[in-house]
């Protein structure tokens, strides 16, 4: 009997091979990074430092909890009292979670954070943070990092729509969880035959759904910005992380097995010759029992290899693999895909040109926009500046595709995006009240969500310039995408001359020192975005108040309901009976503060974000706007020259929700307990 106990040793050997991979992949916690202020720290020996290390310990024992999180609190006195919490990956046991909750307590107080009394530390699973200040159910998004594997995609452009889609999918999931449970999901999809990838996204289990979504809508639109074109990333929050590998690197769930192998599945052969096939099946399962280890043996190290090569980025980003070649469109392709630019086609013009619908031949749909022929551009410089705006993805944002040249002809190819723009639905009487409360709340939401990424993706910064309800698409399920970014960028607008090109505003939405003097900054887009909010509760367009003879504008019209209380009577009448009031008023407020005369008083997109998600947030009163639209023969004067972009750029405020390590200490927002009602009495 040679061949049974071969098999047994087989067996042995197999095993053995097995326990050795499994123990290595229960190795040590995997650091990733860690923010701690050495502006605020403790002394040793003090009573704080005690309270410190009860409050380590306390995590410590309590992390094996099957909840897989834990917050507490150490301290008898104000000033020397110690918050901590931890989180564990979603799909740890509370064994792997203590594991990975001793080192980090261990190792953040040896190695990174000595004294200081305010630190996140992220491991691969699990985060650990503490502070002297109460941060519990408070989203955070300062300090941040994002880290990339440096080995490149392939097909770039392809692999980050996909990564769009299942980032999508989970970031409703796992905010959708209770406040109180783990908040996580992950998601595998096919990218080719060889590659899947992994995508995770986890939350703080203390923060709100709202909170959540937030966070991870915020770290995934990081993602293009810091880390397009790259096999893998991580972006991490206090309050939540993101990351995409195209090896797993949590335990995929259970899928349903596979269907047996042909050869198990073998009718009984006929009598006779069963030792021989037995012979024969057992040779084959050994065979490939072992090349699977080896695979598995290959693939481990070829992860491990992948780990190793790691690259912290905090905050300012390379860019990834797109190319000026990769984004090209043949003109011929776009000439059959409109049908020659047939009237037929033509989705409507802008400032820049007009828009044609095409269908590629492999029938995805596209947007063109043929740009009039004003630009003195070169080729080069215009599609390197196509190329950068190329890279600013969002969810929030109508993605250009592309582009396409042909002698004097320039064209931009956009996705198409279905359900036309915002002011086809707002104005309209019909159309009006196919958007609900619910849904211009999470249109305000989503073009606020999306400017905060132009303003603040650190390597552009986008001013739009010309932000309106013509330029929200809606996708099929009513969320807004901006449209008609980056065209400064794109027009090459003559940064030395600002009087040679000229850039179209629309008016109404431009602030006074835009309207006025030419400034603008991004709290110019603020305003806009401010009389946009105006305009999505009341439906009614900041042109059309003008023209009637009650010749009281939009603006006036809010502050008056505003400071009177009577704040319903801002909205659309056939909204007021659907709608929540506490969020009717607190959109109303941040619409009145973003319209606020002086540039300085208004908030940046940033700080909107936070108001629109925290209704405890304390607001300052906005202040009267301004009244300078009065006069009708103003408002034939649709554009106006620009200053140029140096000077203006110098007076950008600048926002520090990116990063760097006092900023975890710095944030200004005096939270409070107090509901909203308080804040909002009737
Ligand atoms: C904090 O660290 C920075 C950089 O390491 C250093 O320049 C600064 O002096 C430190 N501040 C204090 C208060 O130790
Ligand atoms: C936290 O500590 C810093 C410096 O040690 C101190 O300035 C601050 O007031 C403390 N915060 C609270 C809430 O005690
Ligand atoms: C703190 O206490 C430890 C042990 O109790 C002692 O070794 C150390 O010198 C003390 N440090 C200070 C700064 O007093
Ligand atoms: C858990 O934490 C609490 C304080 O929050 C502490 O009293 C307790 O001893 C800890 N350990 C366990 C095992 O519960
Ligand atoms: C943990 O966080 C919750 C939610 O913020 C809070 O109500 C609770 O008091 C915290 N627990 C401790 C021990 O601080
Ligand atoms: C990835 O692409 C970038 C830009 O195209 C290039 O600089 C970098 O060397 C590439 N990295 C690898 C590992 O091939
Ligand atoms: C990925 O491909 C495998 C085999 O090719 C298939 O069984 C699986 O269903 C695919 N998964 C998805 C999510 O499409």
């Amino acid at each position: 009997m040679g061949m049974p106990s071969f098999n047994v040793s087989m067996l042995l050997l197999i095993l053995s091979l097995l326990s050795f991979l499994s123990l290595n992949s229960e190795a040590a916690p995997e650091y990733r990074y860690h923010f701690c202020s050495n502006e605020t720290t403790f002394t040793p020996n003090s009573t704080y430092q005690s309270n410190f290390n009860r409050l380590l310990s306390f995590l410590t024992s309590n992390s094996t909890r099957e909840s897989g999180f834990y917050n507490t609190t150490v301290g008898q006195t104000p000033e020397t009292t110690v918050y901590g919490l931890f989180f564990c990956r979603g799909d740890l046991t509370p064994d792997e979670c203590r594991v990975c909750v001793s080192t980090a307590t261990k190792e953040v107080v040896e190695q990174y954070c000595p004294v200081e009394k305010v630190a996140v530390i992220w491991y691969s699973e699990c985060v650990l943070r503490y502070s002297n200040k109460s941060f519990f159910s408070t989203m955070f998004q300062t300090p941040s990092v994002s880290l990339y594997n440096i080995q490149n995609i392939t097909e770039p452009v392809r692999f980050t729509q996909l990564l769009g889609t299942s980032m999508n999918e989970i970031e409703t999931k796992a905010s959708n969880a209770p406040t109180g449970t783990q908040k996580f999901a992950t998601t595998e999809a096919n990218f080719s035959e060889l590659q899947t990838l992994y995508s995770l996204v986890q939350c703080d289990p203390l923060i709100s759904s709202s909170d959540c979504k937030t966070c991870l809508g915020i770290a995934v639109g990081n993602l293009p910005g810091c880390c397009a074109g790259k096999q893998g990333a991580n972006v991490l929050y206090p309050s939540c992380f993101v990351r995409y590998e195209i090896y797993p690197f949590y335990k995929v769930q259970a899928v349903p097995p596979p269907a047996p192998t042909p050869v198990l599945l073998a009718p009984p052969p006929p009598k006779g010759k069963s030792r021989n096939s037995l012979l024969i099946i057992i040779a084959v399962v050994a065979a490939a029992v072992v090349s699977i280890l080896l695979l598995c043996i290959g693939y481990y190290l070829l992860c491990r290899k992948a780990k190793k090569k790691y690259n912290a980025v905090p905050y300012e980003n390379e860019s990834g693999e797109i190319t000026t070649d990769s984004l090209q469109y043949d003109f011929a392709t776009i000439e059959a895909a409109t049908n020659n630019f047939a009237d037929d086609n033509k989705l409507g013009s802008g400032g820049f040109g007009e828009v044609y619908k095409g269908t590629l031949p492999n029938k995805q749909e596209i947007a063109v926009k043929r740009l009039s022929q004003t630009s003195r551009q070169g080729a080069e410089e215009f599609k390197n500046e196509v190329l950068l705006v190329a890279k600013l993805q969002h969810r929030n944002l109508v993605r250009l595709l592309g582009y396409c040249l042909e002698g004097e002809e320039k064209l931009l190819v956009y996705e198409f995006v279905p359900n036309k723009s915002l002011d086809y639905f707002l104005f309209d009487p019909k159309k009006r009240s196919l958007l609900d409360w619910s849904s211009r709340y999470n249109i305000i939401g989503g073009v606020a969500r999306g400017m905060l990424y132009l303003h603040e993706d650190s390597r552009l910064r986008i001013i739009h310039r010309d932000l309106k309800a013509s330029n929200i698409l809606l996708d099929a399920n009513l969320n807004p995408k901006i449209s008609d970014f980056g065209m400064a960028k794109i027009f090459g607008v003559d940064e030395t001359q600002g009087n040679t090109s000229k850039i179209v505003g629309t008016f109404g939405y431009m602030s006074p020192e835009y309207a006025m003097h030419g400034q603008f900054s991004v709290k110019s887009d603020v305003y806009s975005f401010g009389v946009l909010i105006l305009e999505i509760l009341s439906g009614k367009k900041i042109s059309a108040f003008g023209q009637s003879d009650t010749a009281e504008d939009l603006l006036s019209y809010a502050w008056k309901h505003w400071s009177n209380g009577s704040y319903l009577d801002v909205l659309d009448s056939d909204m007021r009976d659907s709608c929540s009031r506490n969020e009717v008023i607190q959109c109303i407020h941040i619409g009145l503060l973003c319209v606020q005369e002086n540039p300085a008083d208004r908030p940046s997109m940033a700080t909107i974000i936070l108001m629109l998600n925290s209704g405890s947030v304390t607001l300052p009163s906005p202040q009267k706007p301004p009244f300078f639209l009065h006069s009708r023969t103003e408002q034939n004067m649709p554009t106006i020259a620009m200053e140029s972009d140096k000077s203006s750029s110098t007076n950008m405020p600048t926002v520090e929700v990116n990063s760097d390590k006092s900023s975890s200490t710095s944030v200004q927002w005096s939270v409070n307990e107090a509901s909203i009602t308080e804040l909002y009495p009737r």
